[in-house]
C-alpha cells in the first residue's frame, strides 16, 4: 500500500521518533509499505516519521534492492563527503551536504535480527539523511551555506536523489 508523504513544516517532522520495542506484524507491514511508498515515489530511502509515523524505522534502495533498518545507530562515522540532496518531504528542494564518507550501523532487520552495516559513498549519505529524520532534523539544516540551496522543479534525472 502506497502512504501518504507528508510535506515539510509538518511537525511530526521534527518530533523524535520512538524506538520500536518489538519487530511485530505490523511494522513488517509498515516497513513492506514504506518501501512500495519509496520505489513508487521514486526515493531512495524513506524514515517513517515522513509518512507520519513517529518510530524509528527507515528503508532505503540505492539501487541494489531495498533494505530496511529498525532502531538504526550510528557507531562509528569518519571521512567527508558532498552530496547534493534532495528529500521527499521538500519537493523540488535541493542543496550540497557534507556528511561522513563512511559509516558502520547497528540496527534491526525485518526479521527482527541485530544487523551491522559497515557502507560509503551514496549509501551512507542516505542512511545518514534517513536516521537524521529519526532526530527531527532535515537536510536543509546541515547545509552550511543558505545561498546553496536551491529550488529545482522536478525532473526525471533529478528523481533518483530524493531521500
Ligand atoms: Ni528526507
Amino acid at each position: 500500500m502506497i502512504l501518504k508523504i507528508i510535506k515539510f513544516p509538518n511537525p511530526v517532522l521534527r518530533k523524535k521518533a520512538k524506538p520500536v520495542k518489538k519487530v511485530t506484524p505490523e511494522i513488517v507491514k509498515l516497513i513492506d509499505d514504506m518501501i512500495e511508498t519509496m520505489h513508487a515515489a521514486p526515493g531512495v530511502g524513506l524514515a517513517a516519521p515522513q509518512v507520519n509515523r513517529s518510530i524509528q524505522v527507515i528503508v532505503v534502495d540505492p539501487g541494489a534492492g531495498p533494505l530496511a533498518l529498525v532502531n538504526p545507530k550510528i557507531l562509528e562515522k569518519s571521512g567527508c563527503q558532498v552530496f547534493t540532496e534532495g528529500c521527499l518531504c521538500l519537493p523540488g528542494v535541493e542543496a550540497p551536504v557534507e556528511r561522513a564518507s563512511h559509516v558502520k550501523v547497528k540496527a534491526l532487520d525485518r526479521d527482527g535480527q541485530a544487523v551491522t552495516i559497515e557502507t560509503d559513498g551514496f549509501l551512507a549519505t542516505i542512511l545518514q539523511h534517513e536516521i537524521d529524520h529519526l532526530a527531527g532534523i532535515v537536510f536543509i539544516d546541515k547545509v552550511k551555506n543558505p545561498a546553496l540551496i536551491k529550488y529545482v522543479p522536478r525532473t526525471q534525472e533529478k528523481k533518483e536523489e530524493l531521500l
